[in-house]
């Protein structure tokens, strides 16, 4: 019995024990039977915040069955103590960067009252995202050197970039934008998902030469984070713009001293232009922009614009003021230049001139009287003078009105005077001044020439001489020179001298007639000709002539002779000719006369007649 009392109270120990047991461990279990607790947390949560609590069955208050703590002392998560509750001690962070981003702890449950082993609870915290990032920019701040000749609408950056540590999501999706300010309207982003910035209008580097524009990258958080960040602009000069001279326009006076090789004194000060390009400030050259005129009395330095007088000013110079138009060019760019004018004017002398000291005057002797051959110009266009001549005989001939115009008062003759040369003075009361006065008479062509003869006529009888005779010709005009040409029907076979001596061009034998015509032109302008018509006796065809034949015929009869029987008949014949020779020894005679009257060329014809004579002499 006793030891069915011991086993039964054993056994009543044991399975109370048992049963105990098996009521007392439930309390470091979870409420739902896991072996683990799992919190998620916010990496935005704030420190001390609670982040849960741990489902255990027991009461971990004071006076309560377990006792909760952790086993990490430094672990960024907590437990208040005498409660479930868990509390962020240390920032998560789901990016890793500025805490852990998963946190592994265990807890440890500790039955009160008992001496059973500890219970180990892990418990896996894992961070959840936040927008606890803003975006931050890459390579911030930007600058941009931009030309200012950029066209609207160019896309001038490329590189502005932010990038957010925010998980991949509305978190770290980044939306650019300019803020507004002062320039905020020169930039726009092409896309505002994107870093592309183009520009939205025109730049000016003379107006505004560097400026900032801030740029914002924004996520999409709720509410979003955003960065912002500068661009500083700067504006590069574009040779967009032509030189420009300091002064609109520039003076000088000079006066008659100036010398040579001195530089103009310009007011209001020294030519000067300058690149309004001012980034750029290209070095520019200085040319006169015209030839000839007034500019030929200057000359300007390439380099510092100073104008000089080339020469001495002489009395016709600078009359009036001379405008220059001087041109300022880039160097670098022919294309950009400007322009701007020098007025030079002569400092104004008190007496009267003459604009010349010599006047030289060309006049045609055949100028009708009362034509003004020159006026005497001086420093007082329009105002009637007073004029004086140096020779009273002069006013003859010219005459000279208070305008300074000289007109004739008779007619000119080359051939009588063919120069006047002398002083004129001019005076207005107060002042006065002279001049020297050169007037050349011109020849006019006012004669033909003339031949000493109406027409000429030559005999010719000796084939081999060359020379036929000489013309006369002369002309009334003083200095002209006669040139004599051939025309006609047989001039081919003639030339002349200079001198007027006809040249037969080939002896040979001619017979019968041949005319030409000589033409007498002189080195007047216009050139004025005479004409005289020239005939040229040669000997007659001989058939037609009875003397030609007898010369030929008398060997035969000499021959004949030599038969007795013909001397009759040779003597009849020497009779016959006889008679000829007389016959034509009248007619030669008439002939003589007549010529001797027409004309003086009569050699060929005597000498022809003496020969007939000497031969008739011999038959008779
Ligand atoms: C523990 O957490 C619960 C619920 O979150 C709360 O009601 C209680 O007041 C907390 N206890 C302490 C001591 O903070
Ligand atoms: C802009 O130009 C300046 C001067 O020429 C130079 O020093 C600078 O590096 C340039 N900046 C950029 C972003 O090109
Ligand atoms: C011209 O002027 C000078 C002084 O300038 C004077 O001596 C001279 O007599 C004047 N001659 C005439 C012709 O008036
Ligand atoms: C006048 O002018 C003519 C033509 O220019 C020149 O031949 C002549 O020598 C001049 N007379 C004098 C006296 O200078
Ligand atoms: C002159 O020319 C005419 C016509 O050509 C010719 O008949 C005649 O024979 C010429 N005279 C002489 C002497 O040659």
């Amino acid at each position: 019995m006793e030891l069915w009392q011991t086993i039964s109270v054993l056994f009543i120990i044991f399975t109370r024990g048992v049963l105990n047991q098996g009521i007392a461990d439930n309390r470091c279990y979870l409420e739902n039977g896991a072996s683990s607790e799992s919190f998620f947390v916010s990496e935005d949560l704030p420190i001390g915040a609670p982040i849960g609590q741990i489902r255990v069955h027991g009461n971990p208050r004071p006076g309560g069955t377990i006792a909760l703590y952790l086993r990490e002392t430094d672990s960024p998560i907590a437990i208040t103590s005498g409660t479930k509750n868990l509390t962020l001690r240390r920032r998560l962070d789901k990016e890793g960067i500025d805490g852990p981003s998963s946190v592994l702890i265990n807890l440890i449950c500790e039955r009160l009252h008992t001496l059973d082993p500890v219970f180990v609870i892990p418990i896996n915290i894992r961070v959840s995202d936040a927008n606890d990032n803003a975006p931050v920019f890459v390579n911030a701040p930007y600058e941009l050197n931009i030309s200012e000749v950029t066209v609207v609408g160019t896309r001038v950056l490329q590189g502005v970039h932010a990038v957010d540590a925010d998980q991949q999501g509305p978190f770290s999706s980044i939306r650019y934008t300019i803020l507004p300010g002062r320039h905020s309207d020169y930039f726009e982003f092409e896309n505002e998902l994107e870093g592309t910035l183009v520009l939205k209008k025109p730049l000016d580097y003379e107006t505004l030469k560097h400026f900032d524009v801030k740029i914002r990258a924004q996520d999409h958080g709720e509410p979003p984070k955003s960065t912002d960040t500068t661009l500083t602009v700067h504006v590069v000069d574009a040779d967009d713009q032509n030189p420009k001279f300091l002064d609109d326009r520039y003076m000088a006076v000079v006066s008659d001293s100036a010398l040579r090789d001195e530089a103009l004194n310009i007011k209001p000060r020294e030519l000067k232009a300058v690149d309004q390009d001012l980034g750029i400030n290209a070095v520019v050259f200085y040319t006169f922009n015209g030839l000839g005129g007034d500019y030929s009395l200057f000359k300007i330095n390439r380099e510092n614009a100073k104008v000089f007088l080339r020469r001495h000013l002489i009395d016709t110079d600078l009359l009036h003021p001379a405008t220059l138009v001087i041109r300022a060019t880039q160097q670098d760019n022919p294309d950009r230049y400007a322009l701007v004018t020098l007025t030079v004017s002569r400092m104004v002398t008190k007496g009267l001139r003459f604009l010349k000291r010599m006047f030289y005057i060309n006049v045609a002797e055949n100028q009708p009287v009362g034509t003004t051959v020159a006026t005497f110009s001086n420093n007082r266009p329009g105002q009637a003078l007073r004029y004086f001549v140096s020779e009273e005989g002069l006013l003859k001939v010219f005459a000279i009105n208070p305008r300074g115009e000289l007109s004739l008062k008779k007619h000119l003759d080359y051939e009588e005077k063919s120069e006047y040369y002398f002083k004129i003075f001019a005076t207005d009361g107060i002042t006065n001044d002279s001049a020297v006065v050169n007037v050349t008479v011109q020849d006019v062509n006012e004669w033909d020439p003339r031949f000493r003869h109406t027409h000429y006529e030559f005999f010719i009888s000796d084939d081999s001489k060359q020379d036929i005779g000489q013309v006369e010709a002369a002309d009334g005009d003083k200095n002209d020179i006669l040139t004599f040409t051939l025309v006609g029907m047989n001039s081919s076979m003639f030339s002349i001298k200079p001198n007027g001596e006809i040249i037969l061009n080939e002896v040979g034998n001619y017979y019968g007639i041949a005319s030409f015509t000589i033409l007498a032109t002189d080195n007047g302008n216009p050139p004025r000709t005479a004409s005289v018509p020239v005939t040229v006796h040669f000997p007659p065809m001989p058939d037609a002539n009875g003397i030609a034949k007898e010369k030929t015929s008398g060997a035969y009869l000499i021959l004949a002779g030599l038969g007795g029987i013909l001397l009759v008949l040779a003597f009849v014949v020497v009779l016959l000719t006889a008679y000829i020779c007389r016959t034509e020894e009248i007619q030669l005679g008439n002939n003589y006369q007549l010529f001797h009257q027409k004309n003086h060329q009569l050699h060929p014809v005597l000498r022809r007649e003496t020969k007939l004579a000497t031969l008739c002499l011999l038959i008779e």
